[in-house]
């Protein structure tokens, strides 16, 4: 098991491990001096194998000790140096507000978990910072060298990226918004006995239930109540895999993740006497679902998308804000449809539509669009997908998924459309075409955009212009 496992599972599950830590160690009766402190209650920190309290949050890039060095002066220099430190006041040292942050999380299992590891990081440091402060030696240390400073290694943006409620969100927008595609069968709270429109699925349910093992059955409840717990799900599932099974989400090889490969199955090969070969989750996968998506379709995008972000996140792996993802990606249930596909466009290819709006002050078009999708040219000629909003990198944070969906409004649109003819998007999936897959562009306007297939916004290919 890798580290980075580790510590997603120490995130997310593990329970009072800290427990018998040294790091609880009460205060001795003696004043200690500033450096006993240090020896028995910051080193421990710092050599611990362990993640500090900031993973209640952070599930990587950032750890408490980033600002530990192994000697006791040069650490204190170190936060003093950065602001850290209050050396007037030095209860109120910005150390100790950041070690404090989880008191705030509005999460109050994972508040719980990290508790006895943030309390006994706030003990240790509060001891030490205090008697630091009083020692004039140590208070008064020379500046140190700004290359010499202890802090985490990673950008601002890459940290914040790495929050866990980031990625929670990301979640919601990428897969948990997707999950209707998988009803009835594995969106057990989506079914509703009072809904007349739903006895087919509650159909399939029952029939679902004679057929399957309690055991088996507990499996096909993929999409959980909330966003949160089928994330936990998923990652708790995905630790343990049995043998001859890939895991839900794969963290190696996200294109391998049995969410992704399941739907983009067959049915096993039915047998003569009309029963099926076992199911299989190893390659070649089968689903007894059979097909719900198409590799070259939006949802399959943003499934990857959100898995190989994931993969990076618990891998520590981002390095600079450059290989940050724009995960910017909002679903609707607003559907384009291009018509008349041109000729040169075999079926089957997939093909990407931008959507772009005009700027009446500017009497211009926008230069980034505000929403994509992703579909292939079937044999009818056409191209259609439900959109994803694209909004800017700092709105995707702030807005919820509904507030989003205000973001079309009626007026004049330009869709531009990127046909994969070079076959990029076998490569990597998650890839926005770009200028040399640019086939050409249309306007068109929508006095207001309505939900679902019936009222897509169409568009033909025969208005394509470059
Ligand atoms: C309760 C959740 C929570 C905990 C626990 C937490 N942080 Fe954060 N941290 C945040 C949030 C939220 C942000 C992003 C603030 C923003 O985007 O403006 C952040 C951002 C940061 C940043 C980036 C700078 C900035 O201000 O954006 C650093 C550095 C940081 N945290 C360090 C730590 C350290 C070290 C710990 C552990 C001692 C810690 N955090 C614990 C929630 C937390
Ligand atoms: C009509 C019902 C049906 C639909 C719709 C359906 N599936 Fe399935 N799925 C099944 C059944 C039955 C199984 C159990 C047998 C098997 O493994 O194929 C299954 C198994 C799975 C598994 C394996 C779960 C495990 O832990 O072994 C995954 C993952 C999966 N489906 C994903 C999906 C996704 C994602 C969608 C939607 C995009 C979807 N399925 C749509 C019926 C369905």
């Amino acid at each position: 098991m890798s580290r980075s496992w580790l510590r997603e599972l120490v995130a997310m599950f593990a329970v009072g491990v800290f427990a018998s830590s040294g790091l609880t160690q009460e205060a001795t009766n003696h004043e200690s001096t500033p450096l006993e402190i240090f020896d028995q209650r910051i080193m421990p920190i710092f050599r611990s194998s362990q993640p500090s309290s900031c993973v209640q949050c952070h599930l990587s890039a950032v750890d408490l000790k980033n600002y530990i060095l192994p000697s006791q002066e040069k650490t204190f220099a170190s936060l003093r140096d950065q602001g850290l430190i209050d050396l007037q006041a030095p209860e109120k040292s910005k150390i100790l507000t950041l070690i404090r942050m989880g008191d705030k999380d509005l999460d109050k299992g994972a508040q719980l978990i990290h508790e006895k590891t943030r309390k006994a990081e706030y003990a240790a440091f509060e001891a030490w910072v205090k008697a630091c402060c009083q020692d004039p030696k140590i208070r008064d240390l020379p500046q140190l060298n700004p290359a010499d400073l202890a802090s985490p290694d990673k950008p601002e943006a890459v940290i914040r990226h790495a929050r866990k409620s980031r990625v929670v969100d990301s979640f919601a927008r990428n897969v948990w918004s997707q999950r209707m595609r998988c009803f009835p069968c594995h969106t057990p709270h989506e079914i509703d006995p009072s809904n007349p429109r739903q006895q087919a699925a509650i159909k399939t349910q029952n029939e679902l239930k004679k057929k399957y093992s309690p055991e088996l059955l507990a499996r096909l409840n993929i999409f959980r109540e909330t966003p949160e717990a089928t994330l936990n799900y998923l990652v708790e599932s995905s630790r343990n895999v049995k043998q001859g099974e890939l895991p839900l989400l794969n963290l190696a090889e996200p294109r391998k993740s049995l969410i992704l490969l399941k739907p983009t199955s067959k049915l096993p090969i039915k047998r003569e006497d009309g029963t099926f070969e076992p199911v299989s989750s190893v390659a070649p996968v089968t689903h007894m679902g059979g097909l719900k998506m198409h590799p070259d379709d939006q949802s399959y995008k943003s499934f990857v998308a959100w898995i190989k972000d994931y993969s990076n996140v618990v891998g520590d792996r981002y390095v600079g804000v450059e290989e940050l993802p724009a995960d910017n990606w909002v679903a609707t249930k607003r559907v384009l449809k291009l018509s008349s596909a041109p000729e040169s466009w075999p079926i089957g290819i997939p093909v990407q539509l931008f959507v772009y709006t005009w700027n009446d002050e500017e009497t211009s078009w926008r230069k980034e669009p505000v929403a994509f999708t992703q579909g292939t040219v079937t044999p009818r000629r056409m191209v259609n997908g439900a959109m994803f909003l694209l909004a800017s990198r700092d709105a995707a944070r702030a807005t919820t998924v509904k507030g989003n969906e205000a973001v079309l409004g009626g007026g004049r649109y330009m869709v531009k459309v990127y046909v994969d003819l070079k076959h990029r998007l076998a490569d990597d999936p998650t890839l926005l075409l770009g200028d040399e897959d640019f086939v050409g562009q249309a306007e068109f306007t929508r006095s207001r955009w309505r939900e679902g297939f019936k009222f897509a916004a169409a568009v033909s290919g025969n208005m394509l212009k470059r």
